[in-house]
């Protein structure tokens, strides 16, 4: 089975509304003609995500993400978004874990394992995001680091539950540092979650998801990075935000 490749945007906290649609009708306007086994998807802050739905819904592999939900089903969770009211805006996708989640608002692995379930549950596809920080890298341990993210949040899962995740490789020290990972860097890793993976479950599982790279990927570097074998697209933070820098990206994917 061919694995999907992704260009996935991150656009985290940034834009007015009327940028969003602006850089929306942009990339749609763009008209990428995408293969079968090609996707675009778009995590966009949660007050655009119906205007972003409406804008993409007539794009094919063009798909919706939230960039964060709560775990929980529903109640008294003042200012928190649940699983199921995104499905109720037809958004498909909802990051989980990204570093920014674990560093400023304290997401344990627990916690994250939690969301997944909260996501599957309600039959969104998470994007679950892991990843070092530079003193893991330069103590050399960034693989078991990042076999215990995968373990203590995603291992719980039985293979067809797992099927439906896709992973997110982002060292925290190349997120929005211009410093990319380089192409054997990113491959090694990517090779490495995959064998955890097939150690966990088993070969065909391991195969079958995509495993994105996130962490200063630009129009310049992409081509070179979704060339190597593990390597399924991207997530993009700063430059999914400009249109043409984007749609080279897309352009990018294998
Ligand atoms: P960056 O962000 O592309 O700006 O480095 C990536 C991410 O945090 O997902």
């Amino acid at each position: 089975m061919l694995r999907k490749q992704i260009a996935a945007a991150n656009w985290k906290m940034n834009l007015s509304f009327q940028q969003a649609e602006q850089l929306l009708d942009s990339l749609v306007a763009q008209s990428h003609s995408l293969s079968d086994n090609r996707q675009v998807i778009l995590a966009v802050p949660f007050p655009y995500l119906d205007m972003a739905k409406k804008k993409t819904s007539l794009i094919p592999h063009f798909f919706i993400a939230a960039q964060n939900c709560y775990s929980k089903k529903a109640g008294a969770f003042t200012g928190e978004t649940s699983a199921d009211m995104l499905v109720s805006l037809r958004v498909t996708h909802v990051l989980v874990g990204h570093s920014e989640r674990r560093e400023y608002f304290s997401e344990s692995n627990q916690f994250l394992a939690e969301k997944i379930d909260a996501s599957l549950a309600a039959g969104l596809t998470p994007v679950f995001c892991c990843g070092e920080a530079l003193p893991v890298r330069e103590a050399g341990t960034q693989n078991a680091f990042v076999a215990k993210q995968l373990s203590e949040s995603l291992f719980h899962l039985d293979a067809e539950q797992l099927k439906k995740i896709i992973i997110a490789y982002e060292p925290i020290w190349a997120i929005g540092t211009g410093k990319t990972a380089s192409s054997q860097q990113a491959q090694e890793m990517h090779a490495a979650i995959r064998s955890e993976l097939q150690k966990k479950y088993d070969a065909a599982t391991a195969e079958s998801i995509s495993i994105l790279y996130g962490g200063s990927v630009k129009g310049s570097n992409a081509a070179e990075l979704f060339a190597m074998k593990d390597v399924d697209g991207g997530l993009v933070g700063g430059a999914s935000l400009d249109a043409a820098e984007f749609s080279t990206i897309i352009d990018a994917l294998k």
